[in-house]
């Protein structure tokens, strides 16, 4: 028996849902590090394009079984397929992509909960209690599950009240303040001194960098995990979609406001860095790179916050507030994918398929915080680098080949007639078939024989 599915109320709390899963910590910290370390704005007109030429398409892919299938990505997949090899590959990927989501779920649980940690120090320094703000912002096992298990707990507590009362409400809620809280940043550090050193490394292309294979293939590793595609998210945010809705239209804004929010964070964190520099912290590594990794998040920018005086401790309290803003919205969509479908396949309750499986992936995020970083590392390149373009090459492949070529044009036309008249509909349906998968196929392969 399955349970009655949710549904969005609106299709601004779609949008923001859904830009909300796309705009995290990969939009605030890897975005713009990765700039930086790749050539400037070449790297940003790169991304841009790819995001574009093969993120959107992929997109669109996810977003139409979804809404189509009316299901989690599981039984999405099967259900579409039309024989029954296409079946078990089907459920096959979508068991994939669950677990693939669980396993990013279970990183970025750690990454966050370093984020709260972070936001509550300086409400620990105000209070005079430098003890806790030590513990808080040193790195420790104990600081680490603590801090996580909260992170963790606030995911679940979202995701057990629903797509309506959970997933729209908070995200309605929280995307505002985030782009309210990274405007008044990004207004208040350009306006530090060394800023505008930051804004030119950030703004002024390096051209010669362009064609480097490294440079694309970051762009397009960054493209696939910002709008959180291959993993089944999209799927099954596009699944709780009204059919009244303009499924192209939509996942052009979704992109944009991903692709913007990134852009716009690089105006935050490159200056910011800079400023740091103005004051005298070291922003190059031994080898003469950028500081981008952990260090420059809790360390390059602290020392920064530090040097503010009293408003260091509102500047960094706001920035981590922002940091877990993004976090949490990016969470609820990972954990969503393995309870939609422990819900839909088993029929047990929402609440308890939540807390079941958000307790698994949280013990999970605790094997990382024991065994780090080795451990880390070989979830987020087994996850990000390797199963989520595969992952997006197979939902291309069955948007493009296994769902009914008529039912795919009947779902585009669903809500949006017009869309017939658009050159979306002239090109996207041979795109996603042959094209899409090729061009994702050949960086792939690019990236793991460099
Ligand atoms: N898009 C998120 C970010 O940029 O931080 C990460 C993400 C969310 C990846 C959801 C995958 C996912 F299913």
């Amino acid at each position: 028996m399955s349970a009655p599915r949710g549904q969005f109320s609106s299709k601004l709390g779609f949008i923001l849902a859904a830009a909300g899963s796309a705009v995290g910590l990969g939009n605030i910290w890897g975005f713009p590090t990765q700039t930086a370390s790749n050539g400037g704005a070449a790297f940003v007109v790169v991304y841009f394009v790819l995001a574009f030429l093969l993120a959107y398409p992929a997109l669109m892919a996810e977003l139409i079984i979804g809404r189509h299938a009316r299901a989690n990505v599981v039984t999405a997949l099967g259900s579409i397929s039309r024989n029954r090899l296409t079946h078990w590959i089907g459920t096959g990927v979508g068991y994939y992509g669950v677990i693939i989501a669980s396993l990013i779920l279970s990183f970025y649980t750690v990454v966050a909960g370093w984020m709260l940690a972070h936001w509550f120090d300086p409400i620990a320094d105000v209070l005079g209690m430098s003890a806790a703000s030590e513990w808080l912002t040193t790195n420790s096992v104990s600081r680490n599950l603590l801090a996580g298990g909260l992170f963790a707990l606030v995911n679940m507590w979202i995701i057990a009240r629903g797509i309506e009362n959970g997933i729209e409400r908070w995200s309605t809620r929280l995307m505002p303040m985030l782009l309210a809280i990274l405007v008044l940043l990004i207004i208040y550090v350009l306006t530090r001194p060394g800023a505008m050193e930051g804004l030119t490394v950030y703004l002024v292309p390096d051209w010669s960098r362009v064609t480097e294979p490294g440079l694309i293939i970051d762009a397009l590793g960054q493209a696939f995990f910002s709008l959180s595609l291959g993993v089944g998210t999209m799927l099954v945010y596009g699944s709780y979609l009204s059919k009244q809705e303009n499924l192209p239209g939509i996942g052009v804004i979704v992109t944009l406001v991903d692709t913007s929010i990134a852009f716009i964070a690089g105006l935050l964190i490159i200056p910011s860095i800079y400023v740091a520099k103005h004051y005298g912290t070291k922003i190059f590594t031994e080898t003469g790179e950028l500081i981008a990794g952990p260090d420059l998040i809790f360390q390059v920018l602290p020392t920064l916050f530090e040097s503010m005086g009293a408003i260091g401790l509102l500047v960094a309290f706001a920035f981590f507030a922002l940091m877990t803003i993004a976090a949490v919205t990016s969470s609820i969509s990972m954990l969503e994918v393995p309870v939609s479908t422990a819900v839909e396949q088993t029929g047990m309750s929402r609440p308890r398929a939540t807390y079941l499986i958000g307790s698994i992936i949280f013990a999970i995020s605790s094997l990382l915080i024991f065994n780090f970083p080795a451990l880390f590392v070989f979830v987020i390149d087994l996850t990000t680098k390797y199963s989520e373009p595969l992952l997006g090459v197979a939902f291309c492949l069955f948007a493009g080949w296994v769902l009914h070529r008529d039912k795919l044009l009947a779902e585009l036309r669903e809500g949006s007639p017009q869309v017939e008249k658009g050159l979306f509909w002239k090109i996207w349906p041979a795109y996603v078939r042959v094209f899409c998968p090729i061009l994702i196929l050949i960086t792939f392969f690019h990236s793991v024989s460099g």
